[in-house]
């Protein structure tokens, strides 16, 4: 049975952090929705330019061009053994387009976590995060250049501050009440995300492994 994996939580919050690095150590595949859209813009696909002033004013691109986008991603012969979704789903209709999916691939449980981390740390994560114009590696603002590539570091654009406040208001109202389409099921699971990237790697990973031997428990009953 394949390991399925919902990073939920707001801006800021690690999601991409821990979703790669679990991802990497699991032989899954990461699907990060916000990463695809910047690569597609890098490549100026012409659906992705049409989203990026939505993406640079901190709204939400189109339910059916993401939907889209992951559909045929959970298509492709890699997310067969799993996969881990990061920024996604992120509106009711999302996700509930994505129960249609896993009701199709009959590949395991659907696994929740959200990432809950104070407003006030969000917005000093974001506010002091670069990424590298090469790679897109994470970095702070006080490194000098990319850890990884030695790439130039430059700011997000929606890491400004105002866009920042925009994308926590846009969690609030369409995001939120995706938590509570998951929240009563076996499988939902809350990590403290305000704690090092370490501690909270050690917790999410023992949470997931439990959800995922109490379904696959279930399923022997
Ligand atoms: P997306 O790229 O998904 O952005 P986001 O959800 O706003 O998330 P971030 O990447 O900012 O944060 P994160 O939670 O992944 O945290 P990270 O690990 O990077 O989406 C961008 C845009 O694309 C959206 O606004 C929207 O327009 C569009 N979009 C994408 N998906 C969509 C969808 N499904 N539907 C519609 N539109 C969509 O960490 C953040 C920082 O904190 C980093 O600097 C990191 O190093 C640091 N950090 C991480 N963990 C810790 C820790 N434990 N302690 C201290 N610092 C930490």
């Amino acid at each position: 049975m394949g390991l399925n994996v919902i990073m939920m939580g707001p801006p800021g919050a690690g999601k991409g952090t821990q979703a790669g690095r679990f991802a990497q150590e699991r032989g899954l595949l990461k699907i990060s929705t916000g990463d695809i859209l910047r690569e597609a813009i890098k490549e100026k696909n012409p659906t992705a330019l049409a989203a990026k002033a939505r993406m640079d004013r901190g709204e939400l691109v189109d339910d059916a061009m993401i939907i889209s986008i992951v559909a045929e991603r959970l298509g492709r012969p890699d997310a067969r053994p799993g996969f881990v979704l990061d920024g996604f789903p992120r509106t009711v209709a999302q996700a509930q387009a994505l129960d249609e999916l896993m009701a199709r691939r009959d590949s395991g449980p659907l696994i929740v976590v959200d990432v809950a981390v104070p407003e006030q740390e969000l917005v000093r994560r974001l506010g002091s995060r670069r990424i590298c114009r090469v790679c897109g590696t994470n970095a702070e603002a006080i490194a000098a250049a990319c850890g990884k590539c030695g790439g130039e570091l430059v700011q997000r654009t929606d890491d400004d501050q105002g866009v920042v406040r925009e994308r926590l208001k846009v969690y609030q109202t369409a995001t939120r009440p995706v938590l509570e389409y998951y929240r009563e099921r076996p499988t939902f699971r809350v990590v403290n995300g305000a704690q090092s990237p370490e501690r909270v790697a050690k917790e999410l990973d023992t949470m997931i492994d439990d959800a995922a031997s109490a379904m696959s428990g279930e399923r022997a009953r």
